[in-house]
């Protein structure tokens, strides 16, 4: 249940009231011509899929500010099932680190490979496109204590990143 966040005024919420899981049936015109879905298409998935993660957390509007880099472990093949399993990792003051893992799921078998696994981080911002607060994220296991501090790393990593290229932008 969420729970009142005495700092921010807004209600903190667990990392449960956002998981996500969408699924895809991979069409002809989502693959490339080996019968293979498009990169592209599972980054489309991908972000779809991290948004309705970062909206159902922070219930207002959000964007991408980015996503890491990301390996495609296995094809997903036309026919297929893609899965997507959204689920927030982390929360700052305005940002969120959303992980969605990606999965092929043979449609007679029901067998499943993994794909790629991404980290993508939504902002939330007011009606004028400013960053905004966002509600505190309550950690209830072990392994999501784990999943936010590793998270940590991850965007210390992603802001030094961010002031290289800004400091090479033009
Ligand atoms: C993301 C955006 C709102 C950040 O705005 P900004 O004025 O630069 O704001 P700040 O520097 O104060 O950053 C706000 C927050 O975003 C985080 N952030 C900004 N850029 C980031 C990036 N590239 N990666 C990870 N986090 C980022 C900051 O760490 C900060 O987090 P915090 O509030 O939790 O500490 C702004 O750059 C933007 O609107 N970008 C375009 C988003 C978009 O259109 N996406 C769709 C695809 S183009």
């Amino acid at each position: 249940m969420s729970r009142k966040d005495s700092k921010r005024g807004i209600a903190a919420r667990s990392v449960a009231e956002s998981r996500v899981e969408m699924t895809h049936i991979v069409l002809p015109t989502d693959t490339n011509p080996h019968g293979n879905i498009l990169g592209g298409t599972v980054m489309h998935l991908i972000d779809l899929c991290a948004a309705v993660v970062a909206h159902r957390h922070c219930r207002r509007k959000v964007v991408t500010a980015s996503m890491d880099e990301l390996d495609f472990l296995n094809p997903i093949r036309m026919g297929q099932i893609a899965i997507l399993k959204g689920r927030i990792n982390h929360v700052a003051r305005s940002s969120m680190e959303i992980g969605v893992e990606v999965y092929s799921e043979e449609i007679l078998t029901g067998d499943r490979r993994h794909c790629c696994t991404a980290f993508l981080t939504f902002v939330g911002i007011d009606d004028l496109g400013r960053p905004t607060e966002v509600p505190r994220l309550i950690l209830k296991t072990a392994p999501e204590r784990l999943r936010f501090s590793e998270a940590e790393e991850r965007r210390r990593q992603r802001l030094k990143r961010r002031a290289k290229t800004r400091r090479t932008d033009g």
